[in-house]
């Protein structure tokens, strides 16, 4: 499918490259343009890159009422030859095909998915943001736009791809480990549900465990399956640990566990690592003895927004906490940092297709 270009007058856009004076935060800015593509008498239609605005949507859409909607989250990078290269691009395509299945939306082909998202940074190259540790954040999302009040899976979609130049998820970056609350109160997802999609109502479903994780201190909550037995998800996050012979513990995929790509990458890494990088399910209790044995030294969580974010402590909804190792960045979370970054920096040869010139 041919992609069509209405762009915003070369006066009105960014005609030189973008130079952060101040530290980015995360998400917050936007590019100049964005991609549309629908859905409508089940083919996808009128692929076109034009200015960033608002989408109009009817008062009835299912995406308003129903919550049909997902998203995924990539990044891109500059590396020193000043091109930029997507990051693993080609699985954020699948991963959405399969959270699209999983809610009942229409499957969008990768290769096409792959195409706009390469065809919206090249109009805003511009934007890459010129910062230590920044990059551009790709989030492209689905939602249901049939105006109709049955509960049914939508008619009509729009495919959508915007773009923000942007620093750490987290504001203190790599340096500073976070606290991760450990509650039996919330679960973001249940067997059988759609806890492995990125769905949008699965980030709406967390936000009350958040602010809820934000009175004790902690950033995010640790979250455990519905019998409160295994060790789940960290936040927006795949949740990992650290033995003491350097064993990576994360967490199996279940269909209660978003299939992250920094956790493939991770295990996909681990003979150049030089670490053993294991999965399987995670018993709470376990988990708590080992941190206070010593057993386990370091933990964390893995995601492309928040990369590899250390966490230092974990507390309890009786005020009481444990501290990992001395509650600093341990030295295997501070190796799997550095090379995984040296690799989407282009500082690290990269394996084969991870990278893609845009
Ligand atoms: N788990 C959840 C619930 C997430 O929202 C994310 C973020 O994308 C992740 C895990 C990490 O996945 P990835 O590494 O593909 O970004
Ligand atoms: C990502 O890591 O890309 C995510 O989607 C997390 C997000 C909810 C900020």
């Amino acid at each position: 499918m041919e992609i069509s270009y209405k762009l915003k007058s070369k006066s009105d856009r960014r005609s030189e490259p973008f130079k952060p004076t101040s530290t980015l935060s995360f998400g917050q800015l936007r590019t100049d343009h964005m991609f549309l593509l629908n859905y409508e008498d089940s083919k996808w239609q009128n692929a076109r890159i034009v200015p960033y605005s608002d989408i109009p949507v009817s008062p009835g859409a299912i995406a308003i009422h129903y919550g049909q909607a997902l998203f995924e989250g990539a990044k891109a990078f500059m590396h020193e030859d000043g091109e930029i290269y997507s990051f693993r691009i080609d699985k954020n395509a699948k991963r959405l095909n399969v959270s699209a299945e999983i809610l009942c939306m229409p499957q969008l082909d990768e290769e096409l998915q792959i195409k706009a998202i390469h065809a919206l940074i090249d109009v805003d190259r511009l934007w890459f943001p010129l910062q230590e540790g920044a990059s551009l954040y790709i989030r492209p999302f689905m939602f249901a736009t049939e105006d109709s009040l049955g509960v049914h899976p939508s008619s009509k979609y729009i495919f959508a791809v915007i773009l923000s130049p942007s620093g750490p998820y987290y504001p203190a970056g790599f340096t500073k480990p976070i606290k991760l609350l450990i509650t039996k109160k919330f679960h973001r997802a249940v067997s059988g549900g759609t806890g492995a999609a990125k769905a949008a109502g699965n980030y709406a479903a967390s936000l009350r465990a958040g602010e809820f994780a934000k009175k004790f201190g902690a950033s995010q909550v640790l979250y455990l399956d519905s019998e409160n037995k295994y060790i789940e998800e960290a936040g927006a996050m795949n949740h990992f640990h650290i033995e003491k012979d350097g064993t990576v513990v994360i967490p199996e995929f279940t269909d209660t566990i978003l299939r992250s790509i920094t956790s493939e990458s991770i295990l996909e890494l681990q003979n150049v690592l030089g670490l053993k990088v294991v999965q399987r399910r995670v018993l709470l209790d376990e988990f708590v003895e080992k941190i206070k044995s010593g057993e386990i030294i370091e933990a964390g969580g893995f995601g492309t927004a928040a990369v590899i974010s250390p966490v230092g402590e974990y507390i309890f909804e009786d005020g009481s906490s444990i501290t990992v190792g001395d509650g600093k960045v341990g030295k295997y979370t501070k190796k799997i940092y550095e090379y995984y970054t040296g690799i989407q920096n282009g500082k690290i040869k990269a394996p084969d297709g991870w990278l893609k010139k845009v």
